[in-house]
């Protein structure tokens, strides 16, 4: 939000603040905020900030088109039986890393004979110095790992089958921390077997001292020209991490169908039960992503177009998620790939799985308990969960969708202190004010929504709170789970089940694609700025900037008694901090603060809006 302007906006901040705050003391804090707003960059300390919400800027379109198959990006570059599609993903520590790709052609119709996975080794030759084309030799080392295909079968008139090429993974191990490695994947017993040398760094070891450079998040990416300028972006914002929030290749909204261009899938296909999701889109995903996912690791966490039903009655889901993507879930305690967590420097992530159970009751609730006990808040201070669906969204889309799964498992997470949440699903950016239960709380994780990668769905811009674009209970049902709509108990909204305006627990919302970037500074202190498409290649501009601070005094942990936990052999670590008995009354008392502190600063707002003083250039605040 920093802009050229800036200081003459801190300048008019300054004045109005001097004019409309001084007789209402309260109003100083807020005042400060916007000062910080106006002259630099604001950290969640300031907040929580009045509503803002930037309009989609009507000159850029909704969407575009998707990248054909045949373009270069996504076709094949090498003949079989070399690698392609590499990509690495980080494991149990900064020690090991996966390692995965695809050998030979898939195959698209009927009669297909799956490629056998034993028929080609699984092999990465590495080390930390490069060695000569073809001489693995020179590598010190080489590990080996396992070899899958998998199928997607649909046994109805007119729809195509799909067989993999053979999908490898390797688990690399002993790796030294924030290390450069080169290496070289495939099967050196076959000609042209090997993939060219590649190279990638090692994540800094667990610690409250080091941290990965830059954490990209992206959400909702797709395979459009909306894409290719999200990943463009990401890549020249050189991350050292890629958190992939779910929806990633589209693959059953292609063309809807078989890439054949059939515009209403059930007036194609009227005898098909289910959609058909044209899996070559996959492989054109994975060729896309090559040149970034060779270098950094990729963590994925599954969306609902991941689920790809197929079968006889579509009972058979995830099969392309679950065979294409090594991800740490053996290492992590889960032994699912739906959920499972990581370590990167000193950031712990929990990956959340919202399309498998997530009661309280379940094994992923009691993973996560486990989990979450087991991080040492001196070693990794940072806690940072992702999942797809939100459970805070202003926009129509997806509103209150997986309101169950908020309310099985938000008090976990806040009692552990989650510092930051993010989420995908819904096509557009908004970050929250420190919110727990709907109420605004500073001990609450910031929650910041990036579905906004640039998939076919096109962008989302309408608001719950937008005359008329308040969303039917039922319009957004969730493609797991119960539905759990509520209406407010408090507040504006009381009794309602929408907003009449921006609610106070929505920081700043904009329909923009684009991604994000996180980078750690220390145990305290963490940048996040959201990068909008259009400004690419425009000079030091964001569209959204915030630190994102933790005060581990004033919010200290409140962890479940040790008893009520399934610890593994060798008893549950002694959690870091025990809950002190003000802990409760402090945070309500401190509610009503925030509470009033954002009604003051709506007023003021309010008030400079009154007298067009253009405080914030280019936002247009609701109401
Ligand atoms: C998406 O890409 C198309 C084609 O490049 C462009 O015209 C459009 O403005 C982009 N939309 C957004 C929201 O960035
Ligand atoms: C796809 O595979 C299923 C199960 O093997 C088979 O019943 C069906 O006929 C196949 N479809 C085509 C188009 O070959
Ligand atoms: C989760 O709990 C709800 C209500 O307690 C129940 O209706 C639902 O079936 C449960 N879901 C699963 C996957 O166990
Ligand atoms: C959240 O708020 C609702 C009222 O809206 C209340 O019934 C519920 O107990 C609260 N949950 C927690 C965990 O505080
Ligand atoms: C919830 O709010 C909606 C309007 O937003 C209203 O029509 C409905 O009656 C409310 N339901 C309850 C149970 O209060
Ligand atoms: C973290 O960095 C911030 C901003 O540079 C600084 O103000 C703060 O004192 C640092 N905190 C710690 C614990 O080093
Ligand atoms: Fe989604």
């Amino acid at each position: 939000m920093a802009s050229p302007s800036s200081t003459a906006a801190a300048a008019a901040a300054h004045r109005h603040c001097r004019l409309l705050a001084l007789p209402l003391f309260l109003l100083v804090p807020s005042c400060l905020a916007l000062l910080a707003e106006a002259g630099g960059i604001p950290t969640t300390l300031d907040g929580p900030f009045p509503p803002a919400t930037r309009a989609f800027d009507r000159t850029l379109r909704q969407g575009s088109d998707d990248v054909p198959l045949t373009d270069p990006r996504l076709a094949p570059r090498v003949q079989p039986p070399a690698p392609e599609q590499i990509a690495l993903a980080a494991s149990a520590d900064a020690g090991s890393l996966w390692v995965s790709w695809v050998t030979g052609r898939a195959q698209v119709g009927s009669n297909l004979t799956p490629l056998d996975p034993a028929s080609v080794r699984s092999e990465v030759w590495y080390g930390e110095h490069s060695a000569a084309a073809g001489d693995t030799a020179s590598y010190p080392q080489v590990a080996t790992g396992s070899a899958e295909v998998y199928s997607q079968l649909y046994p109805y008139p007119g729809l195509l089958n799909y067989t993999s090429g053979v999908i490898h993974h390797v688990r690399l191990r002993g790796l030294r921390p924030a290390t450069r490695y080169y290496y070289r994947c495939g099967d050196s017993s076959l000609p042209g077997g090997l993939s060219d040398e590649r190279s990638f760094t090692t994540l800094p070891a667990a610690g409250a001292g080091s941290y990965p450079r830059r954490v990209a998040v992206v959400g909702d990416l797709g395979l459009t020209g909306n894409s290719t300028a999200t990943v463009d972006h990401l890549a020249q914002n050189d991350p050292s991490l890629v958190l992939m929030v779910g929806d990633m290749t589209y693959a059953n909204q292609y063309l809807t169908t078989g890439g054949k261009g059939a515009t209403c899938f059930s007036c194609s296909f009227p005898d098909a039960p289910i959609r058909e999701s044209y899996q070559p889109r996959w492989d054109g995903w994975g060729r896309f992503m090559e040149p970034i996912t060779s270098k950094i690791p990729l963590m994925v966490i599954e969306g609902n177009h991941e689920i790809e039903p197929q079968g006889n009655g579509g009972e058979v889901t995830f099969v392309s998620y679950l065979a294409r993507f090594a991800v740490p879930s053996k290492e992590s305690g889960s032994n699912t790939k739906f959920y499972y967590s990581f370590n990167a420097g000193g950031i712990h992530f929990v990956m959340l799985g919202a399309y498998v159970d997530y009661n309280h009751t379940g094994a992923q609730y009691s993973w996560l308990e486990r989990d979450l006990q087991m991080v040492d808040r001196q070693v990794t201070p940072w806690v940072v969960a992702a999942w797809h669906p939100p459970w805070y969204n202003s926009y129509s889309s997806h509103y209150q969708e997986f309101e169950c799964m908020r309310q099985e498992m938000e008090d976990l997470l806040y009692r552990n202190h989650i510092d930051i949440v993010f989420a995908g699903h819904v096509h557009a950016y908004e970050r929250m004010n420190r919110v727990f239960n709907y109420t605004l709380d500073p001990c609450a994780p910031v929650y910041i929504n990036i579905g906004d990668g640039g998939n076919i769905e096109k962008i989302d811009i309408d608001h719950a709170d937008d005359p008329g674009k308040c969303p039917s209970p039922g319009d957004n049902h969730p493609e797991f789970g119960g539905i759990c709509h509520m209406n407010f108990t408090s507040g504006p909204a009381k009794g309602k089940f929408c907003w009449d305006r921006q609610p106070e627990w929505s920081a700043y919302r904009e329909s923009s694609f684009g991604h994000g970037i996180l980078e750690v500074v220390n145990s305290t202190y963490a940048l996040w700025t959201w990068h909008r498409n259009q400004d690419a290649y425009g000079e030091n501009s964001v569209g959204d900037q915030i630190y994102i601070v933790r005060q581990p005094d004033k919010c200290p942990l409140q962890p479940t008694s040790a008893s009520s936990l399934n610890c593994p052999t060798g008893g549950c670590p002694s959690p870091m901090s025990t809950s002190s008995s003000g802990a409760h009354l402090a945070i309500t008392s401190g509610q009503l603060f925030w509470k009033v502190l954002v009604i003051m600063s709506v007023v003021l707002i309010c008030t400079v809006e009154a007298t067009r003083i253009p405080m914030f250039p280019g936002l247009i605040l609701q109401r």
